[in-house]
């Protein structure tokens, strides 16, 4: 018995550090961005270790949104809003990775079916100001979004998966954190 319980400390003690990346250490609303950007709200989203940075301009109905999510070079990420109904399909993303030489690509696409073309594509609320940044595994989308036909209640769906092929992000595990993410945001609140 003994041995077994030191055991186990030992490896949580030998495993902690390796897996616990300190950029997650840092709670929501005290990361510090690139640029000095700041966003008035955050919130941890339930699912692929990712999070939503924004500033809501109630007046003009948009948002400054930082989009952030854990990921490798080779992956990608999207984050989106389904303007129609909840879920994937008809959802309107943008969508980023990091190319071969480190620059990355980042740009607005519909998601069509469950086997969409991942394709560059104008979206139905507007979208100035991307771009996308990688660091300490982590994809970065920063965008200006809105207004929504809807006002500050949308649904949001957020994504990632392993890999891109010739410029074109591949279809995501199924595992039931890449089927949850999804669910309703009002900029309003927090
Ligand atoms: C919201 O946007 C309008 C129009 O661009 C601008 O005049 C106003 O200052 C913005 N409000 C805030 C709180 O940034
Ligand atoms: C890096 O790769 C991307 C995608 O292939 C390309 O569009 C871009 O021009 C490249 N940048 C440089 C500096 O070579």
């Amino acid at each position: 018995m003994a041995i077994t319980i030191r055991y186990t400390l030992v490896l949580l003690f030998y495993f902690l550090p390796s897996h616990f990346d300190i950029s997650y250490a840092v709670t929501c609303s005290n990361h510090k961005f690139t640029s000095n950007r700041v966003y008035t709200s955050c919130k941890e989203l339930p699912h692929l270790s990712a999070r939503l940075h924004w500033t809501y301009n109630s007046t003009i109905g948009a948002a400054k949104i930082a989009y952030r999510a854990r990921q490798g070079a080779g992956g990608w990420v999207a984050w989106a809003i389904n303007p129609n109904q909840i879920g994937m399909v008809g959802s309107e993303a943008l969508v980023a990775f990091v190319n071969s030489n480190g620059s990355m690509t980042v740009y607005p696409t519909i998601i069509t079916s469950y086997s969409p073309s991942m394709l560059p594509a104008d979206l139905s609320y507007q979208v100035s100001g991307l771009s996308a940044e990688f660091l300490n595994n982590e994809i970065t989308i920063y965008a200006t979004v809105g207004p929504f036909a809807g006002g500050s209640v949308v649904n949001q769906v957020w994504q990632a998966g392993h890999l891109v092929i010739d410029g074109v992000p591949q279809m995501h595990d199924v595992s039931q954190q890449n089927l949850q993410s999804t669910g309703e945001l009002d900029f309003m609140s927090g």
